[in-house]
């Protein structure tokens, strides 16, 4: 594990790359321009990366990636992921980096279908309505199921629910599928409004249906994206599901204490090598663009003059509440707030910096750490939905490594026994 490095002097390139957040290509640049030098190393005459020359580059390296060296683990097999409700891979392609194989994936929505499978061809796409697909074909043949399942209330709220009793939502779906696959470990992941919805019984509900098909459910959590190199702050619950044969503890990823903001998600830096492509995007109906054009970044609806403010508010000015979200302007140094399904939609505007225009396609993407080689299929409009669903793909990755960790214990155990 990379947590046991933090004292050495010495970095192989993956490490290096791992730590450094960057691919071991661009290290290899790096060494060719100067930049970051490999050197031998003394007893072993490898070429490494001396600890001082990368923080020469990299001041805050051990202090700030301390905590990352935590939640990198190498998985001991090629373990087999299910994604249900995968959309256009946010989640896959975190868990893909971190390692783990997407087996198969289901979703309805034909153009994420299309996405997925053009920047993954070898991914086996269920493209329809989960109820639709049995699952029997993947049992014990798959590691993990994962899936962000839409959010719906059960009409037997309070008491305990079997499986039967969720029937007709999509949670019995994403339970059908678990009891079919049985793997060691589901997770499931949704808004983290799921703790509160109907005075938290939908939640009892889907941990008493686990239970009875025979999994333990880990205490839940809200991640915070933000703790996990995402600069955005998105939040999204864990649901995780441990077969009930297997005594092994479930960690969730460590959080860091570095918050990547606006620039780093649009300029070349530490997340990104480049600067944003240039991409097309939404615009602002002129009405709004007038008004948005008055609000200053890191500004809202309060930045504008008490008329204007009154007029563009409407009925919401007088309902109290700060509506932080409303007519907002991101600055450069601070996150994202959460980017929805559709950029220009009224209420919760994230207008760029500084222009006044919603962020393009390219941004979203960025901002949901999605890489820039992923291209979405479909109309605009398709192209922000797929982006403003999916979970971000460097938060499914430091999930992914929880999933190997767990994995690779319980093979491990599982051998010996
Ligand atoms: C929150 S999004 C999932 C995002 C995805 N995990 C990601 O990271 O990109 C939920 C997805 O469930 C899909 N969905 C909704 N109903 C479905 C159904 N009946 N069968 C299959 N997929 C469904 C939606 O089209 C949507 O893409």
């Amino acid at each position: 594990m990379l947590y046991n490095l933090v004292m050495k002097d010495y970095y192989t390139i993956s490490e290096a790359a791992e730590l450094l957040n960057k691919s071991t290509k661009t290290l290899r640049r790096w060494d060719d321009e100067g930049k970051l030098v490999a050197v031998r190393e003394p007893m072993s005459n490898y070429r490494v990366y001396h600890r001082n020359d990368i923080q020469n580059l990299f001041p805050d390296f051990l202090i700030e990636n301390n905590s990352q060296l935590n939640n990198y683990v190498k998985p001991n097999n090629d373990y087999k992921v299910l994604e249900l409700f995968a959309g256009a891979g946010g989640l896959a392609i975190g868990l893909e980096k971190a390692g783990l194989k997407c087996e198969a994936l289901n979703e309805i929505d034909k153009f994420a279908c299309q996405t997925l499978r053009q920047n993954r061809p070898h991914w086996k796409v269920f493209e329809g309505d989960i109820k639709n697909f049995s699952f029997s074909e993947f049992k014990n043949k798959i590691d993990v199921v994962t899936g962000g399942f839409p959010c719906q209330a059960f009409s037997y709220a309070g008491k305990r629910l079997g499986l039967e009793d969720a029937r007709g939502t999509l949670f019995y779906e994403f339970a059908r599928a678990v009891q079919e696959v049985n793997p060691p470990i589901c997770i499931g992941e949704n808004v983290k409004g799921l703790i509160s919805h109907e005075n938290g019984n939908t939640l009892k509900g889907m941990i008493s249906i686990l239970d009875e098909i025979g999994y333990n459910v880990v205490p839940v959590e809200v991640l915070k994206a933000i703790n996990y190199k995402v600069p955005q702050k998105r939040e999204r619950l864990i649901l995780v599901g441990i077969r009930k044969d297997i005594q092994i503890k479930f960690d969730y990823p460590k959080p860091f204490n570095k918050i990547y903001n606006l620039k780093d998600a649009l300029k070349k830096g530490e997340l990104f090598d480049t600067d944003v492509p240039i991409s097309g995007g939404a615009k602002y109906p002129q009405s709004k663009k007038v008004v948005l054009d008055l609000v200053p970044p890191k500004g809202y609806w309060r930045d504008l003059p008490l008329e204007i403010q009154k007029e563009y508010m409407g009925g919401s000015f007088f309902l109290g509440g700060g509506k932080t979200g409303m007519a907002r302007r991101i600055g450069w140094d601070e996150p994202s707030l959460t980017l929805t399904c559709s950029p220009a939609q009224k209420q919760t505007e994230r207008c760029h910096p500084d222009e006044t225009r919603p962020f393009t396609v390219r941004e979203y993407a960025r901002i949901q750490t999605f890489p820039d080689d992923w291209e979405f299929a479909g109309s605009l409009a398709q192209q922000y939905k797929q982006i403003g669903n999916a979970v971000p793909v460097n938060l499914g990755r430091e999930v992914g490594y929880s999933i190997i960790k767990f994995l690779n214990s319980y093979y491990s155990l599982k051998s010996k026994s």
